[in-house]
């Protein structure tokens, strides 16, 4: 537990992934080496727009807002790294298609199928940013986004399932700038996708019966 009242967090270590296919080491080292940036980012901002609140420095001034509002830009490059390295892992098959799972999926995409060409549609946009597959914990409805940065089109309270990196530093590496090299580099993260992390989350996201924007219906 945390002595001091600013964030203190650690780079999870576990969270690592190993022996990918189509995801080479020294990329996922690289990148690996950006999430640890975040974590020390989050712990040093936050640590900072503390100080200045207790100090009553620089209130009301443009740093102090600067400082502010990149936390939104560093917590979620943190946290969305933790669900993107977390569910990476080489040789799990997708679920077949009479399985729990892709029946969740196709519940609310119409197949499994359907819902993995949108997600895939959706992360050749272009610009930087991520796609997530999100449970509204209010209707147990999944829906994908598209997420600027890393804080623009995040839903509040919205629980993440499936969190695609888009940014360059994903794949440029190992696939290049050039046309094409996302849609490449989409195919391989879906080959890498930990199915058995999947499916946790969403039998987790699925027993989630708490959504406190509304608290007037009875929680069972
Ligand atoms: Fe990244």
């Amino acid at each position: 537990m945390s002595t001091v009242p600013y964030a203190n967090y650690e780079v999870k270590k576990n969270l690592k992934p190993k022996g990918l296919v189509g995801l080479s080491e020294k990329l996922i080292d690289q990148h690996w080496s950006l999430y640890e940036g975040y974590v020390n980012n989050v712990n040093l901002l936050d640590k900072m727009v503390w100080e200045c609140l207790q100090e009553g420095r620089l209130l009301q001034t443009p740093p102090f807002s600067e400082l502010e509002r990149r936390l939104g830009f560093e917590y979620n490059g943190m946290i969305l790294h933790e669900y993107y390295f977390g569910a990476l892992a080489a040789g799990i098959p997708e679920p077949g298609k009479s399985s729990k799972l892709a029946q969740r999926f196709a519940k609310d995409f119409g197949s499994f199928e359907n819902w993995k060409r949108q997600f895939s549609e959706i992360g050749k946009m272009r610009g930087i940013g991520w796609v997530t597959t999100t449970m509204d914990p209010s209707t147990q409805r999944l829906i994908n986004f598209w997420v600027t940065d890393h804080q623009l089109g995040n839903v509040s309270s919205f629980i993440p399932i499936v969190v695609m990196d888009v940014w360059e530093h994903a794949y440029i590496l190992d696939y290049g700038a050039k046309a094409g090299s996302r849609t490449t580099y989409i195919e391989s993260y879906l080959q890498n996708l930990n199915w058995e992390m999947i499916e946790k989350r969403m039998a987790l996201a699925d027993q989630s019966k708490v959504w406190p924007r509304d608290l007037t219906t009875t929680v069972a």
